[in-house]
């Protein structure tokens, strides 16, 4: 079998694969991607409910979790959202921002794999889909890679093979095992961005599945204001998806149902309207269904009138920080990311290199960095490739 010979062998052409791919490939490097995916980019196709939300204005690094908040820095300076838009613009792929920076395409997201491979095109790229990685060998200083009959060389090996969420996508752990194999620590992968499920008491909110309502959700210090919303199983919306990433097993999540009502608003309301029923009150400002699941487990039947105000107090207090104790998540099946991944202390931050084996570089989810909801994890996979590609 003959070997083909190239500068750099990418593993894994989602996002952060095929960036890197046209960037080193642009600079004049020999590149081949290999993905057993029959088509590239599958991650980016669905995401943003098909508009891809392809970066966000505000992608600072404190919105990125990692075992060091420091690592991201650097990359996320040297590739900015706006690097991203210019690209974006020069294809004349047309965009609008929804909502707290978050930029989506107006069309389809096919765009956004269209331009990439597009600038894989111009680097003069191989593509490599629908063959399974086989054997990875090193030795002089050379990465040996089967792929399905064939087999590759080069001085470099890109780990772009992302993390766990969503294996019916054909997501794959694969990336820790071989870090596992040159000596690199994995910091535990957990589901993130993701539903959590309800169980015992809690449960019984199932009943309201489907309702929304803007809250602000909070995880231990970690609060985000967005929409929660009931399902058959638990929880999701933005608000828990997002504290989701933070949470662990035993840990509550509280959450404020009311996050714009001003402190003693409940008795102020008590003396405009004494002969008011509570349910009724809560049904002023929520959901009729969750004021009534609300109203239920408080079990206060009087009107505001026949309440204390310290009673009152106590029940603007339970409404603003509702305790739920989540028993789990929906786990990698319907998990946007994976928090954790290839420890960032075995990487140079600057250039996502290996700092045990010369010529290795891992990018993308996965590394031990992950963005909050809404167009942060992609700014990191094009970030993070754009650091590789350009050191390749
Ligand atoms: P990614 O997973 O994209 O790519 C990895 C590639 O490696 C894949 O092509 C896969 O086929 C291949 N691969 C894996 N294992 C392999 C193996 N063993 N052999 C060969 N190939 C292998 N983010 C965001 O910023 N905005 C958004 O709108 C969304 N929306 C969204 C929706 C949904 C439903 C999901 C699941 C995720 C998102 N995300 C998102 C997150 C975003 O998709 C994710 O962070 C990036 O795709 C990560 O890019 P990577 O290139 O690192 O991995």
């Amino acid at each position: 079998m003959t070997e083909q010979t190239y500068d750099a062998i990418i593993l894994g052409g989602g996002g952060a694969g095929l960036m890197c791919a046209a960037v080193a490939g642009q600079g004049g490097k020999r590149v081949l991607v290999i993905d057993h995916a029959d088509e590239p980019g599958k991650k980016i196709l669905i995401s943003g409910g098909g508009r891809c939300n392809f970066t966000n204005i505000g992608a600072v690094p404190d919105r990125y979790l990692s075992a060091n908040r420091h690592f991201a820095k650097s990359a996320l300076r040297r590739y900015t959202p706006a690097d991203f838009l210019a690209l974006v613009d020069r294809h004349r792929i047309a965009w609008h921002e929804k909502t707290l920076g978050q930029l989506f395409c107006d069309g389809s997201a096919r765009a956004i794999v269209a331009m990439l491979l597009d600038e894989c095109d111009a680097g003069g790229v191989t593509l490599s889909l629908g063959r399974g990685i086989g054997a990875v060998d090193h030795a002089d200083g050379r990465f040996r890679v089967a792929h399905g009959d064939r087999t590759a060389s080069a001085p470099a090996l890109v780990v772009a093979t992302g993390g766990p969420s969503i294996p019916k996508m054909g997501a794959t752990d694969y990336a820790y095992g071989l870090a596992r194999r040159f000596g690199h620590a994995i910091v535990e992968p957990r589901p993130a961005l993701v539903p959590l499920t309800l169980a015992g008491d809690d449960m019984l909110f199932r009943d309201i599945s489907g309702v929304a309502t803007d809250v602000v959700a909070r995880c231990g210090k970690t609060a985000f204001r967005e929409a929660a919303l009931f399902t058959h199983r638990g929880l999701s919306g933005p608000a828990i998806l997002q504290v989701s990433s933070y949470w662990r097993h035993g840990q509550p999540i509280g959450i404020d149902f009311l996050p714009d009502a001003p402190a003693g608003w409940l008795t102020a309301a008590k003396r405009a309207r004494p002969r008011t029923f509570l349910r009724n009150q809560l049904a002023a400002l929520l959901p009729n269904a969750l004021a009534d699941a609300l109203w239920q487990r408080i079990g206060l039947y009087g009107d505001l009138n026949s309440l204390s105000d310290t009673r009152l107090a106590e029940l603007e207090h339970r409404l603003g920080d509702w305790q739920f104790h989540p028993n789990g998540s929906e786990g990698f099946a319907k998990a946007e990311v994976t928090v954790g991944g290839i420890a960032t202390d075995g990487l140079s931050s600057q250039t996502m290199e290996s700092r045990k084996v010369p010529g290795l570089y891992a990018i993308g989810e996965a590394v031990d960095v992950t963005g909050w909801l809404g167009g942060y994890n992609f700014q990191w996979a094009w970030a993070s490739g754009w650091a590789a590609g350009t050191a390749i």
